[in-house]
Parts: C-alpha cells; sequence; structure tokens
C-alpha cells in the first residue's frame, strides 16, 4: 500500500517500458524488476516498443491489445534473459512530450494532448506504476508524466512513475555509471585493437567515430581501453578552437591529428587510430547535417565524422610533409548496444530493475531515478535534481575538462610537440 496525491492505493500491476536506443544488459533490469514484482504477487505488463502503442492508443479505434502492443509477463518470460543481447520488449524513440518546451506549456491542455493520451493508455492497461527505462529524453518523458498528473484534480486516478537510467553513452546526471556503458566500451576497444593491427600492416591511419550524443565518455572509454594514439572529445575543445562564429574550425582539428602522425612518424611508427566523439558534429557549422530523431535531436549518426575527417586529414598531412598517406574514417557504436553484457552491467542492471521494485512497493515513490553508488548501495534520486527546472530538459553530464577521468586519456596517448589543453605535457626524453 503507497500514498500517492493523498489517496491511498494498492499496485496490482506494474507496467515496463524501455524507449531509445538498446544498451547491453537492458533485459537485466526488465527480468530483475519483473520477477521481484511477481515475488511480491504484483501483475507485470511489458508494453512493447516504447511509448510508441501508448502515444497511439485510441480506445476505439486504436486499442491496447495483449500480446500485440504489450505482453502480461510470466515467470518464462523472465527467467534465464539477464546476460541476453538485445531488448526483449522491444523500443522505440517515440516521445509523447514533444511539444512541451517550458514550464508554462504544462498548462496548455493541446500540448499536453499526447501526454493524456498515454495516461489514459496506462490506465486503460489496468496499470497503477509504470517502471520507465530509458535516456535523458525519457527521463523527460516520465518527468512530464509525473507533472502533468500533479495538476489533474484530487479525483483523478494516477500511474506512479519510476525510472531506470540507460544509455552507453553514460552521460546522465545522478548516477556513477550507466548500465552497458562498459560493455559497449569493451566491444568497440576491441575493434579499435583490430583496426591498429590492420593500421600497422599496412602503415595506415584510421579516423574512428564513437557514438556518445553531447558526451565523451564512450569515446573515453574507447580511446583509453582500445589504446588509440589520440583521442578528441566535445571536452577537449578550447575556444581557441571556435570561428568568430563559435562553431568548430575543424583545421584545428585536423592539425592535431597530423601533429599526431608526425610525432608517431618521430618515432618510427607510420600508423595509428584517432577516435573522435560523434558530439563533435554538433559544434561544427550548421549545414553538416539536416537529419533529425522522432525526439527532434540531430542524427549524428548521419553527419560520418570519421569519414569527413579522413579526408581533411590525408590533404593536410600531404602538404605538410609532402609524402601521401593513406587515412580511412568509419564510425562505431551500433555493434555494441544489443551485444551481449558484460557481468558488471548486469549487475548494475540487476540492482536498478530490483530498486525499481523497492521503489514502488516499499517506499510509495513516484518521481524518482532509481540509482545506486558504491558497492551497489541503491538510491532515489527525485526528477527535480535531474531536469531543468525552465525546460524540463535532462541535464547532460558531460567530463569535466582537467578531471583525473579526463586526464587518465591524455596520459596515455602519444604526445605532440604542441602540447594539449588539460594535458601532461611533452613527454621527457631521456
Ligand atoms: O543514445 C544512445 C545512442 O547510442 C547515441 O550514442 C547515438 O547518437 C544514438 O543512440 C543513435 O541512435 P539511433 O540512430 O538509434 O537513433
Amino acid at each position: 500500500m503507497w500514498r500517492l496525491g493523498g489517496e491511498r492505493l494498492t499496485i496490482r500491476r506494474v507496467g515496463i517500458l524501455f524507449a531509445g536506443g538498446p544498451a547491453p544488459a537492458a533485459n537485466a533490469v526488465i527480468a530483475a524488476a519483473g520477477v521481484s514484482l511477481l515475488d511480491a504477487g504484483v501483475e507485470v505488463l511489458g508494453f512493447y516498443h516504447g511509448y510508441s502503442n501508448l502515444a497511439a492508443y485510441d480506445p476505439s479505434k486504436a486499442p491496447l491489445l495483449a500480446d500485440e502492443h504489450y505482453r502480461l509477463l510470466g515467470d518464462d518470460d523472465l527467467r534465464g534473459i539477464r546476460s541476453s543481447r538485445g531488448v526483449v520488449i522491444g523500443t522505440s524513440r517515440v516521445g509523447p512530450g514533444q511539444e512541451i518546451r517550458t514550464v508554462a506549456d504544462l498548462d496548455d491542455p493541446v500540448r499536453l494532448g499526447p501526454l493524456h493520451t498515454v495516461r489514459a493508455g496506462l490506465l486503460a492497461a489496468g496499470v497503477q506504476a509504470l517502471i520507465s527505462i530509458g535516456g535523458d529524453g525519457t527521463l523527460r518523458t516520465a518527468n512530464l508524466l509525473v507533472e502533468m498528473q500533479r495538476r489533474l484534480p484530487p479525483e483523478e486516478p494516477r500511474v506512479a512513475i519510476v525510472h531506470v537510467p540507460k544509455t552507453i553513452d553514460n552521460d546522465y546526471p545522478g548516477i556513477d555509471f550507466t548500465f552497458g556503458f562498459f560493455t559497449a566500451v569493451d566491444v568497440l576497444a576491441r575493434e579499435l585493437h583490430n583496426l591498429r593491427a590492420d593500421a600497422q600492416a599496412t602503415s595506415g591511419w584510421f579516423l574512428v567515430e564513437t557514438m556518445g550524443r553531447r558526451a565523451g565518455w564512450l569515446a573515453y572509454g574507447v580511446g583509453i581501453a582500445g589504446e588509440a594514439d589520440l583521442t578528441i572529445g566535445v571536452e577537449d575543445i578550447p575556444a581557441g578552437w571556435k570561428t568568430a562564429a563559435g562553431h568548430l574550425d575543424p583545421r584545428r582539428v585536423v592539425d592535431q591529428i597530423v601533429d599526431t602522425m608526425v610525432a608517431r612518424e618521430g618515432k618510427g611508427k607510420h600508423y595509428g587510430v584517432v577516435v573522435l566523439a560523434e558530439g563533435l558534429a554538433e559544434l561544427l557549422a550548421p549545414g553538416t547535417t539536416t537529419r533529425r530523431d522522432d525526439q527532434g535531436r540531430v542524427v549524428l549518426a548521419a553527419v560520418d565524422l570519421g569519414r569527413t575527417f579522413a579526408g581533411l586529414v590525408s590533404e593536410r598531412y600531404a602538404a605538410r610533409t609532402g609524402r601521401k598517406k593513406k587515412v580511412t574514417g568509419l564510425q562505431l557504436g551500433y555493434e555494441s548496444r544489443a551485444a551481449p553484457p558484460h557481468a558488471f552491467d548486469v549487475m548494475l542492471a540487476s540492482q536498478l530493475g530490483i530498486g525499481a521494485t523497492k521503489a514502488l512497493l516499499e517506499h510509495g515513490h513516484d518521481g524518482v531515478m532509481i540509482s545506486t553508488s558504491g558497492q551497489f548501495e541503491l538510491k532515489y534520486v527525485p526528477f527535480g535534481d535531474l531536469v531543468d527546472p525552465v525546460t524540463l530538459r535532462t541535464r547532460v553530464r558531460l567530463v569535466k575538462p582537467g578531471s583525473d577521468f579526463h586526464q587518465l586519456a591524455r596520459f596515455l596517448e602519444s604526445r605532440t610537440a604542441r602540447p594539449r589543453a588539460w594535458g601532461p605535457g611533452p613527454r621527457k626524453e631521456g
């Protein structure tokens, strides 16, 4: 029994929904939450493909159908899947709060329409609570559902919402590391080792763009574990690398890469691998990409940073050295998102799933994100601590320039004559 909006409610059925890009160990959250709910005598309803069916809910034209739009999950659906690939209930990027841009929009019934549709769908499915699993956009939607329901008359039924943070990007405030991050780093770092062996054999260079959206966590993780010669993240761009219009000057990035190539040649090494964070694409002058996803965000994968820079780097290398060099660009990310999860990610994701059950059944929480710190100690972080109070957008956690984590990558990469910002400076020879 728990209290919400002054009413004492019993949770008999909980919905689980996963939205956004897949992340390794997704099924561990679903299984751990599901099994612990079933153990407590609570029914578990898995909504298929994120918000897509709930957002389209219409009692007369598009009712929610069992085993087509959702499934009542039983023990057999949930046992033995914690380490499996993919997302057992599917996902989508449909985000029903797109029209809400500021807190004032929460009083606009037209803009709130899609959120009311989702709430009606949840009530029609008979759930008293929802476990949302997803990235920053999904947390934003979860918070909007809570805020919308706070504004309902007291007699209206509510659905409690708790959220589990998910992303291979690790750019979430309120949690040390997100599940799936270390598996993704590992999968992509292995690719990097393969590319390095190829580069060594062919005396070439690879420019590898990694996913990670606006933050450099994934790029740095892959650079560190994959032994890259240079990693450039969004957090590495000093003010001096920007044009008068405030955009990233690509020539600065190109020169940094060529500096590294030349420095390695000085040591007799005519090959190497560079990691570029995909978020750099957002810093380039507009017009580089116009493709947007269902949540209205730039599709960074469409920019193809690695290939774009590969052409520029081989031209600049030829101009500086008078020699030709094979420079190949490629993108990495998709191959990691549904990979078999590491034990660490399975353990973390399982604890977050259990945390979601505890948040609902033991603590009666509504509007909290499940988190852990230290040795998987559970924490419940109010949505209000994670979203901007005016725009209602989730805050993004970038790598802190100059932090120990940031410097870790810098200490390990190849040194150039021109020292990099936040770096240890040129290596002392002899
Ligand atoms: O949010 C996770 C993520 O993996 C980002 O790193 C990447 O930009 C994005 O998903 C790409 O997702 P999709 O192409 O599926 O929209």
